[in-house]
């Protein structure tokens, strides 16, 4: 794989949420600079080139892909759209950072790794919640024994969202709230509390009727060690401030962590000891996770968070998903991710 001694180029798909990582780049400009950006709409598209001082900004994207400069692509755009522009990119001889999940369907996630893997190309998922500090300082405690061996977590995503475009449909998204949102609860519970190997599912529809997917779904783990966990997804539950909150129950103590506050808490029955790390916010999260990407693609060196760790979290939704269709629990082969 080539290193480089010159800033990376950088071609942005998708205007909304890439508009972020198109800021990202723009504040590391000795070490990448936006070269090209894409976007359905030719006035999103001019108008974050011209933002970000990008040499174009067009709705094709065979355009953003080949001007000449681009060495990496940030696709940052529908779902089901992530596994055809990888495929391209990596054809190109670009390296790849995805917007979560990696694919909307396990199968295009595995042609995108073959292809990254038969181009020499990197191919990283945007999991940045793994760059947030009190997720961090959690993983450290689990791995530290100080609360024993973890028996039993949760996890939830709970808030109203405004559902529009692409999300309605099912086919587009892979899914409905689990796929999308829940796919960072259930990134870190793997990370935190290791394999997962089997689920067990219920979903439902409750608030968005003009969604195809699930508005709602609740999912039971079964994990290598022996634990059991479970999440609660939903983008119907109203309330002023979403809650994203994990609990981890060890045999000597137990952590939980909040979004809310950046937040982690830990307790050995006597003591609750409270950390905050507000200097890491949410869009500090996905800039770190993306300076992380650019010092992988300029040193060579190999991602924190890997495309076989997105695809694992994108088994683990889909076999909630077949539980949902066959109402019993799935089973999942051990994975090598
Ligand atoms: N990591 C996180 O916490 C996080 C948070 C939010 C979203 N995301 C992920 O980011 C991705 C995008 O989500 P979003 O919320 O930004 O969706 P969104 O608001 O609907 O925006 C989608 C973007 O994709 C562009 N687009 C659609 N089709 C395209 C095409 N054929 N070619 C080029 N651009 C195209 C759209 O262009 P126009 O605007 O010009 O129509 C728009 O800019 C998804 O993978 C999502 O899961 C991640």
């Amino acid at each position: 794989m080539p290193r480089f001694s010159r800033p990376i180029g950088v071609a942005i798909i998708g205007t909304r949420f890439g508009n972020l990582h198109a800021e990202a780049i723009s504040e590391m400009p000795d070490r990448a600079r936006v070269v090209a950006i894409c976007s359905a709409t030719e006035e999103h598209a001019r108008q974050s080139a011209a933002k970000w001082g990008a040499e174009i900004g067009t709705t094709s994207f065979d355009e953003a892909l080949c001007h000449p400069g681009v060495d990496t692509v940030h696709i940052c755009t529908p779902h089901h759209l992530h596994a055809p522009m990888a495929l391209a990119a990596a054809r190109a001889g670009k390296h790849i950072l995805t917007e979560k999940p990696i694919a909307a369907t396990l199968e295009d996630a595995d042609r995108m790794i073959e292809a990254a893997q038969a181009a020499d190309v990197r191919l990283m998922v945007s999991l940045n919640q793994r760059f947030l500090l009190h997720h961090q300082r959690a993983k450290l405690l689990v791995e530290s024994g100080v609360c024993g061996d973890i028996f039993l977590c949760h996890a939830t995503f709970l808030g109203f969202s405004p559902i529009k475009g692409w999300r309605f449909d099912a086919a587009q998204v892979g899914g409905g709230a689990l796929i999308d949102s829940g796919m960072h609860r259930i990134d870190l519970l793997r990370w935190i509390a290791g394999d997962v190997v089997r689920v067990q599912a219920a979903s439902g529809r409750y608030v968005h009727q003009a969604m195809q997917g699930e508005d709602t779904a609740l999912v039971l783990l079964h994990f290598a060690s022996g634990a059991v966990g479970h999440i609660a997804c939903s983008w119907g539950v109203r309330t002023p401030v979403r809650e994203e909150a994990l609990m981890l129950a060890g045999t000597q103590g137990t952590i939980w962590t909040d979004n809310r506050d950046m937040s982690v808490r830990h307790t050995n029955d006597q003591t609750i000891e409270q950390e905050t790390f507000p200097e890491v916010s949410y869009p500090d999260s996905v800039k770190n996770l993306i300076r992380h990407f650019v010092d992988c693609v300029q040193t060579g060196t190999p991602p924190r968070v890997t495309a076989e760790d997105g695809r694992e979290a994108l088994r683990i939704a889909q076999a909630a998903y077949t539980s949902i269709r066959i109402g019993n629990p799935v089973t999942l082969e051990r994975s090598s991710a």
